[in-house]
């Protein structure tokens, strides 16, 4: 019989596993090339090679996660020559995309002659909600707002205690009347400043101290006419409006210079038409902002930050006004291109991950044990700068040049090229676009 449907009727016939989570690594590994890997001997040793010698290091990784069998690495690298408000910034990134530090680089080095990058904070609030459904009379609900907002907020004292010495703590509390858009529905509403922590415990925390006192508060109050409300859930919001970093970088027209055999004038006026097709075409929004990302996780990722919140966060912002647009804008006045962006990014540089993934303590320490403000500016920076180095492209020689010259050392590792044939495939591929196929050919040529 074919191993595939070999392979297909074990499936079929699996039962499914109890306990999993205490089984050893090894044993984890058993079952899971016994059940699903078709007995491949090689998987195992796919699996065991990525394990850290240093025991202790392992252990900290796997207490990480459940259930892990192994490491998965991504590539951490530099890209230097960041001018950002006239410091020298070399920031991490961890990616797996080829071309993204180097493109990181290229946008540094072109804004460094011309001003470099300039951020500006505009707000760092942070949003949780508690979510309530009441169904008597909405005058009710403010009348008993009105009655535990004191306590609901004394309530928070000792969970508020040590970031408000730091300067942080709740800020505001609302009770809101979402009932239009949702039959019953209530809100708690709160805003938060979290300082150097990206907040998400204290937050939720918070949260929750504040759902048992409305709780205890509901069952006091006399002025319900319906069933007391309920609390649904309490939990924080990864949408973030009021945590924003501005960003932009401008320069004279006649300092762009000749971009690929585009005048710097040409090169701005289809640059900036490029932003504006992003700002009213979703399909091309999408992409465009996916290659801002490609800068903004790197950094986020490097710095063990949240990713998905940072993803969720800025895509919802990217639709803020109900489509879906492009995050960066542009624009040529009184002949200085202007490139610019606001980006929601709720990040922390203590707590969480930060500290205790040797790697991102490392990549904090590049740069310079930042405050949460300041990594919000560099992995802004990071962002526009992707943006600019994708489009410099795009609106130039188009992106598979570069891209795929970056990719190129990929393709090579792939068709078995050993490092001499590597050097001279590289040279013959210098000014060519490589396809899979051509290379192959090339480097059966290069054999025979
Ligand atoms: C690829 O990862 C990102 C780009 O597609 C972004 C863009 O099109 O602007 C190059």
């Amino acid at each position: 019989m074919h191993n595939d449907c070999i392979f297909a009727i074990q499936l079929y016939f699996m039962q499914p596993v109890t306990g999993f989570s205490k089984l050893s690594k090894s044993q984890k590994i058993d079952w899971l090339v016994t059940n699903h890997l078709n007995d491949n001997a090689t998987a195992r040793e796919t699996l065991t090679q990525y394990w850290n010698e240093d025991q202790k290091l392992q252990d900290l990784h796997d207490g990480f996660s459940e259930n892990t069998v192994t490491n998965y690495y991504f590539p951490f690298g530099l890209a230097p020559n960041f001018k950002i408000d006239g410091q020298l910034v070399t920031i991490p990134m961890a990616i797996e995309e080829s071309s993204v530090v180097a493109a990181a680089s290229k946008a540094a080095k072109f804004w460094m002659d011309r001003g470099g990058f300039k951020t500006v904070i505009k707000g760092t609030k942070k949003v949780g909600q508690v979510h309530l459904m009441y169904h008597g009379l909405s005058s009710e609900m403010d009348a008993f707002y009105a009655f535990a907002k004191a306590e609901l907020l004394q309530s928070l004292e000792q969970i508020n205690a040590s970031m408000k010495k730091r300067g942080g703590g709740i800020v505001s509390l609302d009770l809101i009347d979402k009932t239009k858009n949702l039959k019953g529905y209530y809100q708690l509403h709160a805003t938060f400043e979290t300082k150097d922590a990206m907040g998400a415990n204290f937050i939720n925390t918070t949260l929750e101290q504040l759902a048992t006192t409305f709780r205890l508060k509901a069952s006091q109050f006399d002025g319900f006419s319906s069933d007391v409300p309920e609390v649904i859930m309490s939990i924080l919001s990864n949408y973030v409006p009021e945590c924003v970093v501005n960003v932009s970088v401008s320069c004279k027209i006649d300092e762009i210079g000749t971009i690929n055999g585009v005048t710097g004038k040409e090169f701005a006026r289809k640059f900036v038409q490029a932003v504006d097709i992003a700002t009213v075409e979703p399909y091309r929004a999408v992409t465009h902002n996916k290659g801002i990302m490609n800068g903004i996780d790197a950094v986020v990722i490097a710095t063990g930050n949240d990713f998905r919140a940072v993803e969720a966060g800025v895509h919802a912002y990217a639709a803020r006004d109900g489509q879906y647009r492009s995050l960066t804008k542009a624009r040529v006045e009184n002949d200085t291109f202007i490139f610019e962006a606001d980006f929601p990014l709720a990040l922390g540089t203590v707590g969480g991950l930060t500290s205790l993934h040797p790697l991102s303590k490392l990549a904090l320490q590049i740069l310079e044990n930042p405050s949460a403000e300041h990594l919000m500016k560099v992995t802004a920076v990071a962002g526009l700068a992707q943006n600019f180095a994708a489009l410099h492209s795009l609106v130039t020689t188009g992106i598979q040049a570069g891209h795929m010259k970056m990719h190129l050392v990929n393709m090579l590792e792939q068709i078995g090229a050993t490092d001499v044939e590597k050097d001279l495939l590289r040279k013959e591929y210098a000014d060519k676009t490589p396809s899979f196929s051509a290379l192959r050919e090339s480097l059966l040529v290069l054999r025979s």
